[in-house]
């Protein structure tokens, strides 16, 4: 993997006054709102290729609008007076020298993928440099990862944050409003380039985009924010710099884990998303404790998932190896499951790995399972479980626990099902879930129901204990360890917090 600089364009224009009039002509065709595709009567694609005779459809009128969704969205080609039509007041030939759109006879084509995501337009790579021999520097675009790492990023004031790996500068950029100045670092020479012409193109001036290896370009920079979405899929390969870091297993993320800390300013949060190989026979969070130790971080794992050696080997050749028939399949899955064999990977777990720098005291780890649902930005969620488990920390004995007034999460929600029976209608089960954020869900009886209920924030749990066990007929002595155990999980999850608290984190 050594990227060719000088075969790629410079993805910049002649006269930076282009970049206003491009952002003007985006805005003016309606290119720039995220709904682009609502404007033209559809909302629901699940991706543009399986509708493509809808929008063909949908996008016939030869408006500009029309013609930028076909040339962009679509990657078809237009012809090149009807994109000459559709970049007024721009001259095609600026578009072409910044290597956004190439000429093929009377037909223009796009070079770029050009997308509209959260207020920001964003040029990056089309998938089908992934079939030529410049494959290894392609540079992604949004996806799953890009999504789920920017909803759960914690958006708070920074003084200098980090975006690790930045791509096209997306987490860069989402940063930006919130932080006083933004490093965008990737080793991709075109990821920089076209995370700098990205910053230009949305006027966004407190980014600056690095190229280099890791925390190379921010050696001696302290950061409020590092948030990183590394190329963590593990293989034997080292085909593309988007996906594969070239290091053994999971080596990628746990460097940038044991590097992180000295990068962090004190209370500054490292959010990774990772994927870590499992070894048979021992607590998945207890072998991923072993990246943190002496870290001076506090640190909370959210596992989204675990998977098989094949089924994790097969979910990854498919959502990147496109150009693999069947045989091909076949033959790099057999190589990618002998490579888990040998180095002994039981499973594959992947989520969010949270690390915030406290020198002070002891540092706690946690490792959860992540909700099965996160509903919008999750970020003060995320803050707001390092609050808790602080908490929980100080309240380690039942005793001190009990002494606390807790509250329910104004966001708890409380179902119950009813099954007739002849008896009448009879409660056949509950269920409580948080309604936004981090959606954590589970089921609930009775007494978990009750206990909630009762937690206003007025008395402490040792006040509400006798009223808990009268409802259930029971000793309260002997339901204390009970809900004391109850009670530390649901903090943990955030259904219950300490009163005075409800809206900090
Ligand atoms: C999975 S992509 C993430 C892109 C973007 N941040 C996002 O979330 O959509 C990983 C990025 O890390 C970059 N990268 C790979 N190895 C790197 C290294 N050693 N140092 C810095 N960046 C690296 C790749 O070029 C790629 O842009």
């Amino acid at each position: 993997m050594n990227p060719d600089q000088n075969s790629d364009p410079l993805f910049d224009f002649a006269d930076a006054d282009d970049y206003q009039r491009l952002r003007d002509l985006l805005a003016a065709a309606g290119f720039l709102d995220e709904s682009v595709l609502e404007a033209i009567g559809i909302n629901d694609l699940p991706d543009l290729a399986s509708d493509h005779p809808l929008l063909l459809d949908r996008t016939a009128g030869g408006s500009a609008l029309h013609t930028l969704i076909r040339l962009f969205l679509m990657e078809m080609p237009v012809e090149a007076d009807t994109f000459a039509q559709a970049i007024r007041p721009m001259a095609a030939d600026s578009w072409l020298q910044a290597g956004l759109v190439r000429r093929h006879g009377s037909q223009v084509t796009a070079a770029l993928k050009l997308l509209p995501f959260r207020n920001l337009i964003l040029a990056f790579d089309l998938p089908a440099l992934l079939q030529t021999p410049q494959r290894s520097r392609y540079v992604m675009g949004i996806g799953g990862s890009t999504i789920t790492l920017s909803q759960l990023t914690i958006r708070r004031h920074c003084r200098q944050t980090l975006d690790l790996g930045c791509g096209c500068g997306v987490h860069a950029f989402l940063a930006a409003p919130h932080s006083s100045r933004v490093a965008a670092v990737d080793l991709n020479p075109r990821a920089v380039r076209l995370a700098a012409f990205n910053a230009r193109l949305n006027n966004i001036s407190n980014v600056d985009c690095l190229e280099g290896d890791f925390f190379g370009p921010v050696a001696e920079r302290q950061f409020d924010l590092i948030i990183s979405n590394p190329p963590f899929v593990i293989s034997p390969e080292s085909r593309f710099i988007y996906r594969d870091a070239g290091l053994e297993a999971d080596s990628v993320c746990r460097r940038i884990a044991r590097q992180a800390p000295a990068f962090l300013t004190e209370g500054g949060f490292c959010q990774i998303l990772c994927n870590w190989a499992e070894k048979d026979g021992g607590d998945w969070g207890q072998q991923l404790a072993q990246w943190f130790g002496g870290s001076n971080c506090d640190v909370w794992v959210m596992r989204s998932e675990s998977l098989s050696p094949a089924a994790y080997g097969s979910k990854w050749i498919r959502h990147t190896e496109f150009s693999d028939g069947e045989t091909g399949f076949s033959q790099r899955f057999h190589q990618w499951l002998d490579y888990y064999e040998r180095l002994g990977i039981a499973s594959f777990g992947a989520g969010l790995i949270t690390m915030r720098r406290r020198s002070n005291g002891t540092n706690w780890f946690c490792a959860d399972e992540s909700p099965e649902r996160m509903i919008g930005p999750c970020g003060e969620d995320v803050a707001r479980g390092f609050a808790l488990r602080d908490f929980l920390e100080t309240v380690q004995e039942d005793a001190a626990l009990l002494a606390c007034r807790l509250r329910f999460s104004p966001d708890l929600r409380l179902e119950q099902q009813f099954t007739p029976s002849a008896q009448g209608w009879q409660v056949s089960g509950s269920t409580i879930q948080l309604a936004r954020g981090l959606a954590f869900q589970g089921n609930s009886d009775t007494f978990m129901a009750n206990l909630m209920i009762h937690c206003d924030g007025k008395r402490t749990l040792q006040e509400l204990l006798p009223d808990m066990a009268a409802a259930l007929k029971a000793d309260p002595a002997r339901l204390a360890p009970l809900v004391c155990q109850l009670i530390r999980k649901l903090v943990e999850q955030g259904f219950l917090l300490p009163a005075g608290q409800e809206n900090e984190s």
